[in-house]
């Protein structure tokens, strides 16, 4: 299906404290049933931003999010509940997200999805997505886009049967 992007915003963060201060911001634009496919390399800092936003979403122990490798799956009890993704060892990210049950989890919280970029075609639209660049030693640029399906041409529905 085509998809349709929607640029909202280029931020640029100087520490991991800076990530962190800018994921509580983007927590505020958060509801139940969003989702959130952040992409970068190792390091890039997903995880510091995920940390951010489980605290915009009222986390109090922030020491509770580490990157979920070798579980696949954590959640935190905030204000809302955030699930907390980490594709980075699925070998077949289709069928695992549904036995990890993101449907349910959509349902009932944040989902916040690490190595986004391994399942894009699995995971719903809209999806807001965070893409992160190393820009320096302790620089970070993030580029933040919304994601969406377009519906299909006019002609195209005429033609479909
Ligand atoms: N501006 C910054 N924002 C975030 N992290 C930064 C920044 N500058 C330096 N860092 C460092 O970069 C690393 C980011 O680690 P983090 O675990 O968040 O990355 P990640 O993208 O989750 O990596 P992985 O793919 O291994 O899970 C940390 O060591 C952190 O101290
Ligand atoms: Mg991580």
């Amino acid at each position: 299906m085509p998809e349709e992007t929607q640029d909202i915003e280029v931020v640029e963060t100087r520490s991991p404290a800076g990530t962190e201060r800018f994921g509580r911001s983007l927590a505020d634009r958060l509801r139940r049933g969003d989702c959130v496919a952040l992409v970068g390399d190792l390091g890039a800092g997903k995880t510091a931003l995920v940390r951010g936003i489980a605290a915009g979403l009222g986390l109090d122990d922030r020491h509770m999010v580490s990157s979920p490798t070798f579980v696949l799956c954590q959640e935190y009890p905030a204000r809302v509940v955030v699930y907390h993704l980490d594709l980075y060892r699925m070998s077949d990210p289709g069928p695992e997200l549904e036995d990890l049950g993101l449907d349910e989890m959509l349902q009932e919280g944040v989902v916040l999805v690490e190595w986004a970029d391994r399942a894009m075609d699995h995971l719903p639209r809209p999806l807001w997505q965070v893409s992160i660049a190393i820009t320096g030693p302790r620089r970070r640029r993030f580029q933040i886009r919304r994601l969406t399906h377009s519906a299909p041409p006019a002609e195209a529905r005429k033609e479909s049967p």
